[in-house]
């Protein structure tokens, strides 16, 4: 082995304004394996991570809850690690960036940037919510899009044509708190000046720290130029205050990846680590950030500048990877895709069979990654159930059985185990790559070679035969030889199997005694089921558990949802209101005049409205309770004013009233007798 290695790991910090859910997990999984295998390599690793908790979303998101934002995020927080520790994600740290460690880096980082002539304060004219009294973050400002006049688009691009521009240049905007118009407000705010730190990222960038896709799209970046940027927020804001600017605000991804340091100085008081060893200039640690590729510009250009510059070490390595689609889509609450962890594992669904699945599907770089639910359950189940499990089972019995749980003679010259233990280099190499994919190729190789050894010594019919014991005792020391190092090159993946094998085999599973096989004469456990069969009624009802009823299309993923946004994501629990609300909401009787099935969607039907004098469509997630024609002819109360809302089906022009906890029971609202189409409702 060679010299041990002093890393540390982080993965992106979560909002902490919204549950993990299976796109989260493709990152904390192919982080912690990479973790578990190198400290299996011998080498020091420490692995942190926080929730993000700062922002106007955040502060928004508590302040609907009527909850202060310290309390959200201290329940999230809890939610969180539960679902971390549910799939064996396992942090030496899982802080918040709310905390007085972040808080004095981040004052540290910006007071330095500020000695180097790299902050400068800049009056600016935004749009500022006059009823709200709050300056509008992009995401919160709707209006109409200045290129193809599609209503109720966001301020920084329209989700119809994909142009992006200044807010300003909205027709008609709109503030997406409150509804009504803003006001053009100046304020100082206070700017990094990236560009002036070009020459150094460039040659960063050139210097091996990116994957080589990632290096091209900074490239681009490069080309385009660099903005400066903006780091400070007024109040009101839920963050930390920027040192002597009151009312002013650092900007949430300002002290978001300095939460890694936090988190990690929170560590060493912790356990005693020297802070400086890993993050001073001259550190011989090596750092490396796993990420999304949705935050890649954060993370190869405002952080290391801000590193450099500050006087700190800068990553060794940013390791991005690409996002997780499911049934070859983007997740979706209608569709039942978007799923949390939470679900998953209230379902009865095993951690380790997804653990094992993004494995197969991982390989290190920036492609996205594909969560097929059939070919999941196939996978898991033939490879795991049908050729892993399966060298145990069908060998360990008859050890227990018939050898007084005690292991025969073994040759360890034999090909077979020779191939075995040469493997384990190649596999921990495509480990190191982040190949996980060519890693679980391997080790199924293998697995293959192990059956085919069990397939032609057949110990069953051994077993049977007179007078060879010495036979059968020798295949299945072998088969559970071979056993022991597949689950050996497993156990990043499968820790909690890992475990599991480690129990019925009495022995620790380390790299360093692959090639040493168990003495003859080892004593075994009796062997206990080790791994259940993925029944597809799970993943049907896991779906159907995710499935929101009523809902409407919710996927809406523009790159810019870093940028304050994720309005649409909070979803309000019902708050008093006042006449005034109840008052702007046009609810009008409608007449179906007719009502169709929607090709692709499992929920909605096409609703087409007469309203005495305009017809409307809408889409209502009502499929589940009604046959169309029965819904023909009849009379109901729609919303009338509100937003229209593109869908992937097509606009859909207001909503219908119905009752009922969903599935099978809606119940449309009717008006009495004698309404009219058109008629207000109040
Ligand atoms: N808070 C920021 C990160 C700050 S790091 C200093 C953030 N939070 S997030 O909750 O939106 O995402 C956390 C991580 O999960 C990011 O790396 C993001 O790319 C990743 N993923 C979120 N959704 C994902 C998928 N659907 N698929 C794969 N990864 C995804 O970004
Ligand atoms: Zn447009």
């Amino acid at each position: 082995m060679n010299q041990p290695r002093n890393i540390l790991v982080t993965s992106a910090l979560p909002y902490a304004n919204g549950p993990i859910h299976l796109g989260h997990l493709v990152e904390y999984i192919q982080t912690d394996i990479w973790v578990r295998f190198q400290r299996m390599r011998g080498h020091d690793c420490w692995y942190v991570c926080a929730d993000d908790t700062h922002g106007t979303p955040i502060m928004l998101r508590a302040e609907k809850e009527g909850i202060a934002p310290a309390e959200l995020i201290r329940r999230v927080h809890r939610e969180h690690s539960r679902d971390f520790a549910g799939f064996h994600v396992e942090f030496d740290t899982y802080y918040t960036t709310h905390s007085d460690e972040t808080r004095h880096y981040a004052e540290r980082i910006y007071a330095a940037l500020q000695d180097r002539g790299l902050i400068e304060a800049r009056s600016i004219d935004q749009f500022f919510d006059p009823v709200k009294e709050m300056f509008l973050p992009d995401r919160f400002i709707k209006g109409e899009c200045p290129r193809c006049h599609a209503k109720h688009q966001y301020g920084d691009s329209c989700e119809a044509c994909g142009a992006t521009y200044q807010p300003t240049e909205l027709i008609e905007p709109y503030s997406a708190i409150s509804g009504t118009a803003p006001v053009r407000k100046e304020s100082v705010h206070y700017f990094f000046k990236l560009g002036e730190c070009a020459a150094f990222l460039k040659e960063w960038t050139k210097a091996g720290h990116l994957q080589p896709e990632a290096a091209n799209k900074l490239d681009e970046w490069f080309r385009a130029g660099l903005n400066d940027w903006d780091i400070s927020r007024d109040a009101p804001y839920f963050g930390f205050e920027i040192p002597d600017a009151p009312g002013k605000y650092f900007y949430v991804w300002l002290d978001a990846p300095i939460g890694y340091m936090g988190s990690f100085q929170h560590l060493c008081n912790r356990v005693g680590l020297d802070f400086a060893a890993f993050w001073g200039i001259d550190s011989q640690a090596e750092l490396y950030h796993f990420i999304g590729k949705d935050i890649l510009y954060f993370h190869t250009l405002f952080w290391p500048a801000m590193l450099h510059y500050a006087g700190f070490r800068t990553p060794t390595k940013v390791f991005a990877h690409g996002f997780l689609t499911v049934n070859g889509e983007k997740m979706s609450k209608s569709r039942g895709t978007f799923i949390t962890a939470e679900s998953y594992l209230k379902e009865g669904l095993n951690p380790e069979w997804l653990r094992y699945y993004y494995a197969c599907k991982l390989n290190g770089t920036m492609e996205d990654i594909d969560l097929n639910l059939d070919d999941f359950v196939l996978r898991v189940n033939s490879d795991l159930v049908g050729k892993f499990v399966n060298i145990a089972s069908r060998s360990a019995g008859f050890i227990t059985k018939r050898f007084a749980s005690c292991l025969g003679r073994f040759d360890a010259a034999i090909d077979v185990f020779q191939e075995f233990v040469a493997a384990g280099e190649q596999v921990a190499d495509h480990y190191e790559n982040r190949d996980y994919g060519r890693a679980v190729r391997e080790i199924m190789r293998l697995a293959d070679l192990a059956n085919q050894y069990v397939d032609t010594h057949k110990p069953w019919e051994i077993a049977k035969t007179v007078g060879r014991d010495a036979d059968l005792h020798a295949v299945c020391t072998t088969a559970l030889q071979l056993f022991r190092l597949l689950a050996l090159y497993l156990k990043p993946i499968l820790p909690h199997l890992a475990v599991q094998a480690e129990a019925l085999l009495q022995t620790t599973l380390t790299w360093d005694a692959a090639g040493h096989p168990l003495a003859e004469g080892h004593q075994i456990q009796p062997y206990q089921h080790l791994l259940t069969r993925i029944d597809p009624k799970q993943v049907a009802a896991l779906v159907a558990a995710n499935t929101s009823n009523l809902a409407a299309e919710t996927e809406s993923h523009s790159p810019a949802r870093h940028a304050e946004h994720q309005l649409h994501e909070i979803h309000p629990i019902a708050e008093t209101i006042t006449i005034d609300d109840f008052a702007k909401i046009d609810l009008r009787v409608a007449k179906i005049v007719s009502a169709e099935h929607v090709e692709g969607a499992d929920k909605l039907l096409k609703l087409t409205l007469d309203l005495g004098n305009e017809t409307r469509t809408v889409f209502a997630g009502i499929k589940s309770a009604y046959q169309p024609d029965r819904l023909v002819g009849r009379l109901t109360v729609m919303v009338a004013n509100l937003a229209p809302r593109k869908m992937k089906f097509g606009l859909s022009e207001g909503m219908v009233l119905a009752a009922g906890p969903g599935g099978r029971d809606i119940f449309v609202l009717q008006p009495d007798e004698g309404a009219q189409p058109g008629m207000r409702v109040k």
